[in-house]
């Protein structure tokens, strides 16, 4: 059987930062430590007043085209993925693939080219079509191309604002690839939820407590959907574990609930307890409240054990630290926390191939998926020539009122022209309307 999965990954942030503890946080009266302890953030990407999602994926699939050799002719399928999205018919797609014609001799008028909506999970979904693509014969030896792609604006004054990010991830997906390998090991958690949506308006309305809640409950839901097909899991079999991140302080939550739920019923849950007891059971407890609290408490004690902490540092913590720089990316996010866990092994030498990634993915309104992944051989060469930590590093530093001046930039009701605070250079930048209310864009050499 032909191995299918991804080839080459690009990253593309936006090129403001806003530094949460030392800018935000004050300008806003609170603790920096929230940020960077509780939520566990340092900093967010925002897109300058010329870049959107279509010039973030633009950008970041020309890089990604450029290092493989490709032209239009080897890509049969371009999928994009966001929520961030400008218009209700003509996917973001076309307007990316426009942009690449315009430093492409060829063209992409053969490609199959769509916009995948379901929150954050939809990269994850845009993955999975490719892979079905390709496994069922029909891509003609040809790539697919996903892009995820986002700018995570909350409005001024929400909780969400302190979660805020923008960036693309474009990812290869191929026969025989360089990263990781997919498999069709795979599970759900889905149910009609009201707990983030955006029903005909740019900035999102948010439930975030409860967001928090959906997200573990249907994060559970999928990791037993995921037991039912590849039997059950436990903490050592995975290299990596990376989560979708709307930010750090999430992951920290979602780690605990997946590490208890693997050493159910294990010789590794009697080897904690006898440090902290066994997990509580329903069966032992007469109401559903007194439960819940053992169940907190035995969580409480499980976090504090030299065990389980190496586990987290070793297998969670490495997939944060891209996060913490730029924010929640949406439909980018995941890919970005396997990204961070690759960077990782490849800083401390570690011989990666042949060794799984379990990936939880997550949309809002909500679906989660779990799935397996491979390292391939090949992989450490693709995540050398990535260069984020160059993007990173120059990355505009926001002033308080440089931020509130580009969020209202990027706010739809507002109508307020920005001198850019950095320069295009070498890349795709948004230039206007055209005459139907098109966005237009153009190379700036
Ligand atoms: N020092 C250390 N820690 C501190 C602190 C300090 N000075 N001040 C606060 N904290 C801790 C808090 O205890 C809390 O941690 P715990 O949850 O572990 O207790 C954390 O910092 C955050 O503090 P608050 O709960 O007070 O923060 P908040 O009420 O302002 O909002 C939020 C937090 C609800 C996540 C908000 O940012 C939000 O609405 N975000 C958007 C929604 C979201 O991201 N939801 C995540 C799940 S949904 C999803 O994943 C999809 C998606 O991408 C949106």
């Amino acid at each position: 059987m032909t191995a299918v999965g991804i080839d080459a990954v690009e990253i593309r942030t936006g090129r403001l930062k806003l530094d949460l503890p030392n800018t935000f946080a004050p300008a806003k009266g609170e603790d920096p430590g929230k940020y960077t302890k509780g939520l566990g953030l340092n900093a967010s990407s925002f897109p300058d007043s010329y870049e959107d999602i279509v010039t973030m994926g633009a950008n970041a699939a020309h890089r990604l085209m450029e290092r493989k050799g490709l032209g239009p002719e080897d890509i049969g399928r371009i999928d994009v993925a966001t929520e961030s999205a400008f218009d209700n018919s003509k996917p973001v797609s076309t307007y990316v693939a426009g942009c690449l014609e315009q430093v492409y001799d060829g063209n992409f008028h053969h490609a199959n080219k769509g916009e995948r909506k379901f929150a954050c999970i939809s990269g994850t979904q845009s993955l999975d079509d490719a892979y079905n693509w390709i496994k069922a014969g029909r891509h003609r030896g040809r790539a697919a191309l996903v892009i995820a792609t986002d700018t995570a604006l909350y409005a001024r004054d929400d909780p969400g604002e302190a979660t805020q990010g923008a960036g693309a991830v474009a990812m290869l997906i191929t026969e025989d690839p360089s990263v990781v390998e997919l498999s069709t090991e795979q599970g759900y958690g889905s149910a009609d939820e009201t707990d983030f949506l955006k029903p005909q308006q740019q900035f999102p309305s948010v439930d975030g407590k409860r967001s928090m809640q959906v997200y573990l409950a249907r994060m559970r839901e999928a990791l037993e959907d995921f037991e039912s097909v590849a039997g059950d899991t436990h903490p050592d079999d995975y290299a990596y574990i990376p989560f979708h991140t709307p930010f750090p302080g999430m992951v920290r939550k979602a780690g605990l609930l997946g590490f208890r739920h693997m050493i159910r019923d294990t010789p590794v849950e009697d080897e904690f307890a006898e440090e902290i007891g066994r997990q509580p059971r329903p069966e032992g407890f007469d109401d559903d409240e007194a439960y819940e609290e053992a169940v907190r408490d035995y969580m409480d004690a499980l976090k504090e054990t030299e065990g389980y902490r190496d586990w987290y540092g070793n297998t969670i913590e490495p997939t944060l630290s891209i996060s913490r720089e730029v924010g929640n990316w949406y439909t980018g996010s995941v890919h970005l926390a396997r990204a961070s866990a690759l960077r990782h092994a490849l800083d401390n030498d570690v011989d990666l191939a042949g060794q799984r990634l379990l990936v939880g993915s997550y949309g809002s309104g909500a679906q989660a998926e779990i799935h397996a992944e491979t390292v391939v051989e090949g992989w450490a060469e693709e995540v050398r020539a990535m260069n984020v930590d160059e993007q990173l590093g120059a990355r505009h530093d926001l002033t308080f009122e440089e931020y509130e001046s580009i969020h209202d930039a990027h706010n739809h009701d507002k109508d307020t022209d920005l001198d850019p605070l950095t320069s295009p250079d070498g890349e795709f930048a948004f230039t206007g309307w055209g005459r139907m209310g098109e966005r237009q864009y153009e190379y700036v050499e």
